[in-house]
């Protein structure tokens, strides 16, 4: 696991933008994995400028989203389809049929979660998933319990996370209680999960899933076992970090072979 500390969250979104960009020119047809939430928005704002500015073409990138409410239409302001078409998908050139993200008004919730794995191994894979980390360490709408080999599937919501989403809603009640969101296996599967967390209120969730054991009590702890992981943090995030010092210095010393961002 790479750790990079940067000193606020428009710095980490830069490099987490580079990387995505250069993933995105290596290989045109990148299966990518996105993730919805706060913490990912400048880092959207930032490609679509990519896109704009730069001509970075995103016409032959596939997008698997890692979660959406059930229970919720693709309009309701609450939706992750409803983020991702507002935040991204709106300004980049990403075909819809090249698109997907969980149907929260599936009829049949097995089958749909069953056809969207089968999609992603059709599409070769994930190469590069974006990851948020929810302050009870939850990785997508996996909860801490969560089986470490999980596939895509339901889920039902801890009162914490309600908490944490409820500003999306207009009131607490209407916070669903269901979810479908990948499985840890699914998300542990991209060739690359690359994990971001800002603000001290993820300070917590940080240290254990960084530095503590790895325990299905913390799913973002699972990133340990993944080959190929980088966490992004900036300073109020990675606050209780007992290493630091030795990432910082590990960042800013690699050897030029080294340097991929
Ligand atoms: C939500 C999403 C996660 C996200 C997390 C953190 O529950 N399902 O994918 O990473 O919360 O959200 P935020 O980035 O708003 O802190």
């Amino acid at each position: 696991m790479e750790v990079i500390i940067q000193s606020d969250s428009e710095k980490g979104s830069e490099i987490a933008a580079r990387l995505i960009a250069r993933q995105v020119r290596e290989k045109p047809r990148s299966v990518l994995g996105l993730a919805t939430g706060g913490t990912p928005l400048a880092l959207y704002r930032l490609l679509a400028r990519m896109h704009r500015g730069e001509g970075l073409d995103f016409g032959s990138v596939t997008t698997f989203n890692l979660d959406e409410y059930a229970g919720l239409a693709a309009d309701h302001p609450a939706s992750y389809h409803h983020f991702m078409e507002q935040n991204l998908f709106k300004h980049l050139d990403i075909p819809p049929a090249q698109r997907h993200i969980p149907d929260g008004l599936a009829k049949d919730i097995p089958a749909h979660c069953e056809a969207y794995e089968k999609a992603i191994r059709e599409a070769g894979g994930i190469d590069l998933q974006l990851l948020g980390l929810g302050s009870d360490g939850h990785l997508g709408f996996n909860e801490p319990g969560s089986s470490l080999a999980s596939r895509t599937r339901i889920k039902t919501l801890t009162e914490r996370t309600r908490r944490d989403n409820r500003h999306n809603f207009s009131s607490a009640e209407e916070v669903p209680h269901h979810v479908i969101t990948m499985g840890l296996g699914t998300i542990t599967d991209s060739r690359m999960c690359l994990l971001l967390a800002f603000g001290k209120a993820k300070a917590h969730a940080v240290r254990l899933a960084v530095e503590g054991p790895v325990t299905a009590s913390v799913p973002g702890s699972l990133l340990q076992f993944h080959q190929r992981a980088k966490v992004i943090l900036d300073e109020e995030a990675a606050s209780e970090l007992e290493r630091a010092g030795y990432y910082r210095w590990v960042y800013q010393n690699k050897p030029p072979w080294q340097i991929d961002l």
